[in-house]
């Protein structure tokens, strides 16, 4: 069936229609005139596969990467990284027109690197065979290199199979040494971990949450900061642009007192903001990242902190007017309402919100718009060569 591709939806996925019912084709680009084979049909909305490129868009390039046609990775191989910037920040500012949120995007920060930018990557495993899932299936498909992948992950990533692991997770993470420490989950017995660790650079191995080799954690530098991150705890994926979030978070707090931290992982932005205010406190879920957030306080001889181990839904009664700055780094889900209300009800000046999901975080200015306005919105392209991008909002009480 042939479709021409209209525009790129909010996963990055081409548009095109059938008798005026939407079809989603992923790694179409909008120009292209391609044949399209159905993989689901849903009441008003069909999914597709591209069978063949009938006329490639005038935007449409090369795509480095052998596996980008199958992988579901990434996104944005096939098309200019100039294209995926105007379409990051026209997708922000679609939603914010659609949820009558009145502010524009501008510009976007871009990533000093859009290849091999990430320190993290997690694959999957199936009889022996290493790799990330098609798009939207769970069918393998084996990779030996990833060109979102820094280059000390990739150098590994061609041995992995010595460790003999039959089905699991293998997740790769590498710091500012090139060090390398590895989160295995599994059934299996792994077998040649020290051929792997005579060959490469790697500080911990831990396999279902058991220490196994070295240290199950490693030590991460930016920006003259020092950060001990667990193997179970968040750090920004990529440098360069968590390095240009430190600054807007110094730019930010400049005349801070009283910061409250909440979703602070190792304590990364409570550490950076308490180089400005007077006390900062941070509140994490993750029991392993606030003992690295207690560690990193000393390493870094900051101490105006403190860190609390808490589910934020849960602390409603630590949200005060005491503070004049909180800063929000919610998961994906966003920050629940009950939290975003009892923000709302205390006389708090300044609220920094970061977000890597315009979607969540939309819905939850909306809770806030009615007693905050937005002072800056700034794109972050975090993500390059994919659909995600991060957004660091800054709001001010009115
Ligand atoms: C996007 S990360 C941000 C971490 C940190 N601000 C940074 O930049 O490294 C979100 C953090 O929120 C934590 N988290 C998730 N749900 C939470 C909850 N309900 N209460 C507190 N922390 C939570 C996660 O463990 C994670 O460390």
């Amino acid at each position: 069936m042939e479709i021409e591709v209209i525009k790129f939806d909010n996963l990055g996925r081409g548009i095109g229609y059938i008798n005026n019912k939407i079809i989603f084709i992923p790694k179409t680009i909008p120009g292209d005139i391609v044949d399209v084979q159905i993989t689901k049909e849903n009441k008003n909305y069909y999914e597709g596969k591209i069978t063949k490129i009938i006329k490639p868009s005038s935007l449409r390039k090369d795509a480095i990467c052998p596996y980008f046609s199958e992988c579901g990775g990434c996104d944005f191989l096939n098309v200019s990284l100039s294209e995926i910037l105007d379409y990051k920040i026209n997708m922000i500012n679609e939603l914010l027109t659609k949820n009558k949120i009145d502010f524009k995007v501008k510009d976007i920060i871009k990533s000093k690197d859009a290849y091999n930018y990430r320190n993290k990557i997690t694959l999957k495993i199936e009889n022996g065979i290493i790799g990330f899932y098609q798009n939207d299936t769970h069918h393998l498909i084996e990779i030996n290199y990833c060109y979102l992948a820094n280059k000390e992950i990739n150098n590994i990533l061609k041995d992995l199979s010595i460790l003999n692991i039959k089905n699991g997770t293998l997740t790769i993470r590498c710091n500012y040494k090139n060090e390398l420490l590895l989160d295995i989950k599994t059934e299996n017995k792994i077998e040649n971990i020290d051929k792997l660790v005579s060959k490469y650079k790697i500080i911990g191995i831990v396999v279902n949450d058991k220490c196994i080799y070295g240290d199950d954690y490693f030590i991460e530098e930016l920006d003259n900061f020092l950060f001990k991150v667990s193997y179970n705890a968040f750090f920004q994926v990529n440098p360069f642009i968590c390095s240009d979030i430190f600054e807007l978070i110094k730019e930010n707090t400049k005349t801070a007192n009283n910061v409250l931290d909440l979703y602070c992982g190792v304590g990364t932005l409570s550490i950076v903001a308490s180089t400005n205010a007077k006390n900062v406190v941070g509140v994490e879920i993750v029991e392993n990242a606030i003992k690295d957030a207690n560690f990193n306080k000393k390493i870094n001889a900051q101490n105006n902190l403190e860190f609390i181990c808490a589910d934020t839904k849960d602390i409603l009664n630590k949200i005060k007017s005491d503070y004049d700055t909180i800063i929000l780094d919610p998961p994906r889900s966003g920050v629940p309402s009950k939290v975003l209300n009892k923000i709302k009800d205390e006389n708090i000046n300044k609220i920094i919100y970061i977000s890597c999901n315009p979607h969540t975080l939309i819905r939850d200015l909306n809770i806030l718009k009615s007693n905050y306005k937005i002072n800056e919105f700034i794109v972050l392209d975090m993500f390059p060569n994919t659909h995600h991008l991060e957004s660091f909002v800054v709001l001010e009480r009115l």
